[in-house]
């Protein structure tokens, strides 16, 4: 898609504008192309997660194995450079961010400006929404109270209503957008409420801030507002965490239960207990822990053969290293160099022990996984860091990290939904084999 610098139309003009060449382009692809082969189906693809497989329409960002992520073709490097931050910020924040995914353009700073009050002035829970989170036990994991929360919002659906009343096709992109920008506004004030009940009970939280960004008033909410690194780097986490092209687990499920045309609060509720597996966004809550008891059995004065052993130590009791490889990744995640990068322009965190032993695990981790020889890609992913910043910072409990994730991957999961309706994309239903279909079908 072709980017310019946009004037001050609103999101929902933009998107007016930028929707029909797409719905040409789609058509054009259809009529001209249809019949084209791009790939081959083998059985290793079936039987291997469906990895590697050309078959998902995905428009907001594309994985280069070898580069990382491009969103609309711009680099996260290309992000930081032209995306407008928060007012007195330096980071990308969630709105430019979502602006981007959505439209292919990079907003004004105006047009941030008022997609922030937009979201501010949308961001209050329904107060049925407040009793049913209130009411859920603190022992209940954090990711199951949010996957509930967003669930139970569908009560507001405007997606919803204009079906039973009765809509044209046409119209589906609109409610849908409706319902997204709704569900992005309320996420924070929905996580933060459960960090709230679950970690700081009986503190009330403050009311949302009109002149605040999404994450300046999610980062207050938690208690935290007056910290401005953590709110600079909530603002880089969130943005980073967006999107990441359409086959991880929980941008996929989100992609599958809204192509039955369930509203956006349902799909993105199902996405969010994908996010949820140790395999996907639990990821950064692990490798917290893992380097927290590396920390512990070693001290802060360690060296680069003891993490070696320490690393050999964890594959030879038969676990991942939480934090490197990846599903399409063969190279470092750029993901995970911004956030270095972060780390290494900030001197409490050049200081601080566990940032240190993340880095030097990410020095010596890629040798010993390729001595190891499984994984395909022996660097270090995004979650290889994201979480001990966190802890730096004193968002201490990791449990509640992949809530954090949860806010964030709604800026691509949602943009896609808008996008499915407005392309007219039907229901998703791969062709499934048993074992023998398939010795079957080889022999054939
Ligand atoms: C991300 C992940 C799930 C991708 O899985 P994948 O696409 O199946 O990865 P590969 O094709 O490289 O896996 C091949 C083998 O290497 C192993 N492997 C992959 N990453 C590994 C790691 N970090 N440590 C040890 N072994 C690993 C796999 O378990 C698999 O072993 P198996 O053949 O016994 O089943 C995997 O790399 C992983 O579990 N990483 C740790 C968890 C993590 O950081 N997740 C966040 C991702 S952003």
């Amino acid at each position: 898609m072709s980017r310019r610098l946009a004037s001050t139309k609103s999101l929902k003009e933009t998107l007016q504008e930028v929707i029909p060449a797409k719905q040409e382009q789609l058509k054009r692809l259809k009529t001209e192309h249809g019949q084209a082969v791009i790939g081959d189906v083998k059985i290793e693809n079936i039987i291997g997660g469906m990895r590697g497989l050309k078959a998902m329409l995905w428009d907001a960002s594309v994985l280069d194995p070898n580069e990382g992520i491009r969103f609309h073709g711009l680099s996260i490097a290309d992000c930081q450079k032209v995306l407008p931050p928060a007012p007195g910020g330096k980071e990308i924040i969630a709105e430019s961010m979502l602006w981007l995914l959505l439209t292919g353009q990079v907003p004004t700073t105006e047009q941030t400006r008022q997609l922030s009050r937009e979201l501010a002035e949308k961001g209050e829970l329904p107060s049925f929404v407040e009793s049913l989170v209130d009411s859920l036990p603190t022992s209940l994991h954090p990711m199951t109270q949010l996957g509930i929360g967003v669930a139970a919002l569908n009560r507001e659906s405007a997606f919803q209503a204009a079906y039973e009343k009765g809509m044209k096709k046409s119209e589906y992109w609109t409610h849908t957008l409706e319902d997204c920008i709704n569900l992005i506004a309320k996420l924070p004030a929905l996580a933060a409420r459960i960090y709230r009940n679950v970690y700081q009970p009986g503190n009330s939280l403050p009311a949302i801030d009109e002149d605040l960004d999404l994450v300046g008033n999610y980062s207050n909410m938690l208690g935290h507002g007056d910290n401005h690194n953590l709110t600079e780097y909530l603002r880089l986490y969130i943005a980073l965490h967006g999107d990441h092209e359409g086959g991880n687990a929980s941008a996929h499920t989100a992609h599958l239960v809204g192509s039955t045309l369930s509203d956006p609060y349902l799909s993105y509720s199902a996405a969010l207990f994908a996010l949820a597996g140790p395999l996907h966004g639990l990821a950064n809550q692990e490798v917290l822990r893992w380097q927290l008891t590396m920390q512990q059995e070693m001290g802060n004065d360690v060296s680069h053969e003891d993490i070696k052993s320490y690393l050999w130590k964890t594959l030879r009791s038969g676990q991942v290293v939480p934090g490197y490889g990846h599903g399409v990744l063969r190279s470092p995640d750029p993901r995970f160099v911004a956030l270095q990068e972060f780390c290494d322009a900030r001197p409490e965190l050049r200081n601080s022990p566990i940032i240190q032993l993340v880095k030097k695990t990410s020095e010596v981790a890629p040798g010993v996984l390729k001595e190891h020889g499984k994984t395909k890609n022996p660097y270090p992913n995004v979650d290889a860091t994201s979480g001990c910043v966190l802890y730096h910072y004193g968002l201490t409990e990791f449990k509640y990290y992949t809530v954090i994730f949860g806010v964030s991957r709604a800026l691509g999961a949602l943009t896609q939904l808008v996008w499915a309706r407005a392309l007219g994309l039907p229901i998703e239903r791969p062709k499934s084999y048993s074992l023998d279909a398939l010795e079957k079908l080889i022999k054939q």
